[in-house]
């Protein structure tokens, strides 16, 4: 269904992998809202994914970037508001993959450099995105830039190993630069902190099968989908959270105020 939200506006979605991918669901939302996006992932995920498929579903151009490299970054924002007819109006920060997770090291046994990688592409490339956007003027007014995170940046999920320390700085990136941009422009900066999701990047994770099924249990309205996800993501977008700004939003059906749910003593 759709109420017109983001008609007119322009925008560009980072991370869509396959069908499954958050970004995805954003990005069939946000069309379907009214928007004209570009999609763009790391050219080696071009290769793999399916984002192709989406791109023509949606008549969306889709453009290889790396977002840890400031040229690629560049380039595709200046090819962006080319191909959409002007500045920008949203912008979808969903990138995750630590290498030192995806090779199974434990936490009390990190290799440093494949963690400097594992931030790089995680956090600091929010920053890196943001400085190119911010350079360029390439934000329109009242624009919202959202990045996607994890509770682990609060507290302690053994297994999310260094995720944790890079959601905790893409937070505080979204925090610092949100003052800058809305200095700038009006434009807002948030992280929206999502439930456990059966993604590529979430089934990364050791025993996340299991864990999905406890912080359902412990949510009371149930872990958060990527649809209901997609959806969140489209208020924060439009003209109706223009107010917002610097905040961590948590979007997981309840799970970061519990302390205890009886439905995890049940059978
Ligand atoms: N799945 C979950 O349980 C969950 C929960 C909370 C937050 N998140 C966050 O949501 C975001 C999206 O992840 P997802 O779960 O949809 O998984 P996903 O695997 O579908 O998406 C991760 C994306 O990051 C992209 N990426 C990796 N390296 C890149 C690079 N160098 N340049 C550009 N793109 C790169 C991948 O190609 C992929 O499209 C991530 O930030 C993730 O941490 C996921």
């Amino acid at each position: 269904m759709s109420n017109n939200l983001l008609a007119g506006k322009r925008g560009i979605i980072f991370g869509a992998l396959d069908e499954k991918s958050i970004a995805w669901k954003v990005a069939e939302r946000c069309v379907e809202e009214g928007a004209m996006i570009t999609l763009t992932n790391a050219p080696v995920a071009l290769r793999m994914g399916e984002i192709q498929k989406l791109g023509k579903k949606l008549n969306a151009e889709v453009i290889p970037a790396d977002a840890t490299s400031e040229e690629d970054l560049e380039k595709l924002i200046g090819e962006s508001m080319e191909i959409l007819g002007g500045k920008l109006d949203f912008v979808l920060h969903a990138i995750g993959m630590s290498l030192n997770v995806r090779k199974k090291k434990a936490y009390t046994d990190l290799k440093y450099e494949w963690m400097q990688k594992t931030f790089d592409i995680s956090a600091i490339s929010f920053h890196k995105l943001m400085q190119q956007l911010y350079k360029q003027d390439a934000m329109n007014e009242w624009g919202s830039i959202l990045a996607l995170s994890y509770i682990a940046a609060q507290r302690s999920f053994p297994d999310y190993s260094e995720m944790a320390e890079s959601k905790a700085l893409l937070e505080s990136f979204a925090r610092s630069f949100g003052y800058h941009f809305a200095e700038k422009a009006k434009v807002r900066v948030n992280t929206i902190s999502q439930s456990p999701t059966v993604t590529t990047a979430g089934s990364g994770v050791k025993g996340f099968d299991e864990f999905f099924g406890y912080a359902d249990k412990m949510s009371p309205l149930g872990n958060a989908s990527a649809e209901a996800c997609a959806d969140y993501c489209v208020t924060m977008f439009s003209d109706l959270t223009r107010m917002v700004t610097m905040q961590n939003l948590f979007h997981d059906g309840g799970f970061s105020s519990m302390g205890m749910s009886p439905r995890l003593l049940e059978d």
